[in-house]
């Protein structure tokens, strides 16, 4: 049996120390034995190292069918209240498994292909340009609200051919959906929330799904609506739920890496300068930023079936939670792990998981995430971060600032 610390309740290990620094905490695991075990959910096993993580997210004693632990926490009866919430988010494709998820996938992959993604770079420049016009007469301002959550918002809004009009209204629904993800403290009332706001961009997807049957055009429904034409594959509430799904899953990382990754330029001026200096740093620097301030700090897994887990037992109906903000800072992968080195060579990160439910949308966010980081640099030399103490958004798996005031 390795040796593993006691068991911890969600109150010991989920603490606003682990929401301000995790690294230190993190450090205490990957020179450990990487392992903990977390008395919430009948429980749940979370692990830390680079290649537990990357062999585990592989392994097919583990599903991705995990919405229940939404819930399970709360009694029978609040169970029933949010029974539709959880169902409804059961049939976005990153809940599949194989082969469902097989099939879906692959025909969604279409819509992600390299030129696909490397098409939309004028767009994207379109949008950054327009967000960051105001900008230029503010001297002081939170760089987030006015730039780095819009912009992936935009970005996926325009993919899914949602109106300017309805983005705040989308932006607000999607911050509530990812309440209810990562968070164990979650509340009756962010259930609520989360229900609603799944309600009201369902239907707004099966309008907008209506219309496009109509009509088709060259953006992601279309595509979506091909594949649910073609047969069995997706029936039209599945339909509806891959884009709510592709709207949240584009909205809530890649803000944060852009965020994350500002926030972590400021504080880091000289490699900042060097990348002004040379932009064709970009492509490792944004890889860098998305190893040292991981957008998404962990992700989940039920096991199927009880089998021996690095070395310990891992019951049938247990969670294991992959800590992949750990994982990228294992020493045993990356040389000097806790160093930002935006010209790392060697950087097999997982910011974007691992195995089959790899991100589809990674093309999409290292594209957004250059673009953006790149244009900021440029047109705002002197920028620098005027935030005292960061204050992190209350989820820990969502890694996001609350705000970053900066003075241009
Ligand atoms: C920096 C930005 C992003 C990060 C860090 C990120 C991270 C991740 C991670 C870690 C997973 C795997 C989750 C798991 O295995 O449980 C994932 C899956 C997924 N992501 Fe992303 N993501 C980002 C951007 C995007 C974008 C822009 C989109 C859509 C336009 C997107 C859509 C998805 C979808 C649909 C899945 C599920 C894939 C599947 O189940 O096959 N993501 N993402």
């Amino acid at each position: 049996m390795a040796n593993v610390p006691p068991p911890l309740s969600a109150q010991e290990f989920f603490t606003p120390e682990l929401l301000r620094d995790p690294y230190p905490i993190y450090r205490r695991y990957l020179d450990g034995p990487g392992l903990q075990f977390l008395t919430i959910h009948g429980g749940v096993w979370a692990a830390f190292k680079h290649a537990d993580c990357s062999t585990f997210l592989r392994d097919p004693r583990l599903s991705a069918k995990r919405t229940g632990t939404l819930i399970d926490e709360f009694p029978t009866e609040k169970q029933k209240e949010f029974a539709e919430l959880a169902r409804t988010l059961s049939l976005w494709m990153l809940f599949f498994d194989a082969p469902e998820h097989t099939r879906l996938r692959k025909l969604m992959n279409k819509g992600f292909s390299p030129v696909a993604i490397e098409s939309l770079r004028p767009q994207i420049e379109k949008i950054v340009h327009r967000l960051l016009m105001p900008l230029r007469n503010n001297h002081r301002m939170d760089i987030l609200p006015q730039f780095a959550h819009p912009l992936p918002t935009y970005v996926i809004a325009e993919l899914l051919s949602v109106p300017d009009s309805l983005h705040e209204k989308f932006i607000r629904w999607s911050n509530a959906v990812a309440t209810v993800f990562g968070n164990p403290y979650r509340t009756v009332d962010d259930l609520v929330a989360a229900q609603q706001a799944i309600h009201g961009l369902t239907s707004y997807f099966r309008e907008a799904v209506a219309v496009r049957r109509r009509q088709k055009g060259n953006d992601l429904i279309s595509l979506l609506l091909e594949i649910e034409e073609d047969g069995d594959v997706l029936t039209e509430e599945e339909l509806y739920a891959q884009c709510v799904m592709l709207l949240f899953g584009g909205h809530e990382t890649t803000r944060n890496l852009i965020g994350n990754g500002l926030y972590t330029l400021l504080r880091h001026p000289e490699q900042a300068a060097e990348l002004r200096n040379n932009p064709e740093l970009i492509r490792s620097a944004v890889e860098e930023l998305l190893r040292y301030e991981s957008p998404v700090q962990y992700t989940g897994r039920m096991v199927l079936q009880d089998f021996e887990f690095c070395g310990v037992p891992a019951r049938r109906g247990q969670e294991i939670i992959f800590m992949l903000g750990a994982a990228n800072r294992d020493g045993s992968q990356f040389e000097d792990p806790d160093r930002l080195d935006l010209k790392r060579a060697k950087n097999p990160h997982l910011a974007f998981g691992a195995g089959a439910h790899f991100c589809i949308g990674n093309q999409l966010a290292r594209l957004e995430g250059q673009v953006a980081v790149l244009r900021i640099l440029q047109e705002f030399p002197e920028m620098r971060s005027v935030s005292a103490e960061p204050e992190w958004l209350p989820n820990f798996s969502f890694r996001g600032l609350k705000a970053l005031l900066v003075e241009a």
